[in-house]
């Protein structure tokens, strides 16, 4: 039965549905969302699909990686009821033609290196939603952005979705996991930690009084500075909500950073005033 056929008929038998959308390349951080769904769902989704509209031309599209054997064994030893992996032309066949645009949330911190990128998420995203129709969807707190673009979209367009955060999931030296830290050179991966220590300075900040957004992206700009190989692409203490700056920080508000490592761009992020494993 085609996706969108079998996800119409769990929900008028009354199944819930949750949906795990991914690139593929599957790791750790997508086991935990998958767990979530699992627990919090009768039926689970997976969708595997390398979306060409999120990757800008001299992005890694071509070599972003497409494991599909090796994902398809760890989703059925997780209990998926389906992995969703179609084609290019199924999501955009030639007469395709209209598109999500992003709007301003999509212009700053990722959005500024990556221009046109949440315009393909979202057109991604709000596909998947209808193939698969979800009662909820899991996105990663690591691709913060992604998820604030995806919740703003949700009350934009009153889709009947509940999307969960699930929070990041780090190596034992803190680094967030991710398909590209596979690609670190051994020295960039030892300096890669710096970017959760240095988060964790500035939230411990935030924990004893520190409000001060500037202060608080200084803390963690100094610290970076100071790690060979680490440039710097931005650091930013934004509203969960708006992504601005806020006047004095908040719990909730997030401290959100880009770096490079060699030709490697990694992003983290800590939610301020939250617990954190
Ligand atoms: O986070 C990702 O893997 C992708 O951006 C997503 C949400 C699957 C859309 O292609």
């Amino acid at each position: 039965m085609a996706m969108q056929e079998q996800a119409i008929a769990w929900r008028q038998a009354g199944e819930e549905v949750g949906l795990v959308p991914t690139m593929g390349a599957l790791h750790a951080g997508h086991d935990s969302l998958v767990t979530r769904a699992r627990r919090e769902n009768q039926r689970v989704i997976v969708s595997i699909f390398v979306n060409p509209a999120q990757f800008g031309p001299n992005e890694d599209f071509a070599r972003y990686p497409r494991p599909f054997e090796a994902d398809r064994a760890r989703l059925e030893a997780l209990g998926v009821d389906a992995i969703f992996h179609p084609p290019v032309d199924q999501i955009y066949p030639p007469a395709f033609k209209t598109r999500v645009e992003a709007g301003p949330l999509g212009e700053v911190l990722e959005g500024k290196s990556r221009p046109g990128h949440f315009n393909g998420v979202l057109t991604v995203v709000l596909k998947l939603f209808l193939l698969t129709q979800p009662k909820r969807a899991y996105f990663g707190q690591k691709d913060f952005q992604q998820l604030v673009l995806v919740r703003q979209m949700v009350r934009d367009f009153a889709l009947p979705i509940r999307i969960v955060a699930v929070p990041t999931v780090r190596e034992p030296d803190g680094l967030a996991i991710s398909s590209r830290n596979a690609y670190l050179a051994p020295a960039e991966r030892e300096a890669a930690p710096a970017i959760y220590r240095a988060l964790d300075v500035a939230a411990k900040g935030f924990g004893g009084g520190l409000a001060d957004p500037v202060e608080l992206e200084d803390t963690v700009r100094h610290l970076l500075e100071g790690t060979p190989g680490v440039a710097i692409d931005y650091v930013a203490v934004v509203d969960e909500i708006t992504l601005r700056r806020p006047a004095r920080t908040g719990p909730g508000n997030v401290l959100a950073v880009a770096v490079k490592l060699g030709t490697i761009r990694l992003i983290d992020n800590v939610v301020l005033g939250a617990e954190r494993l």
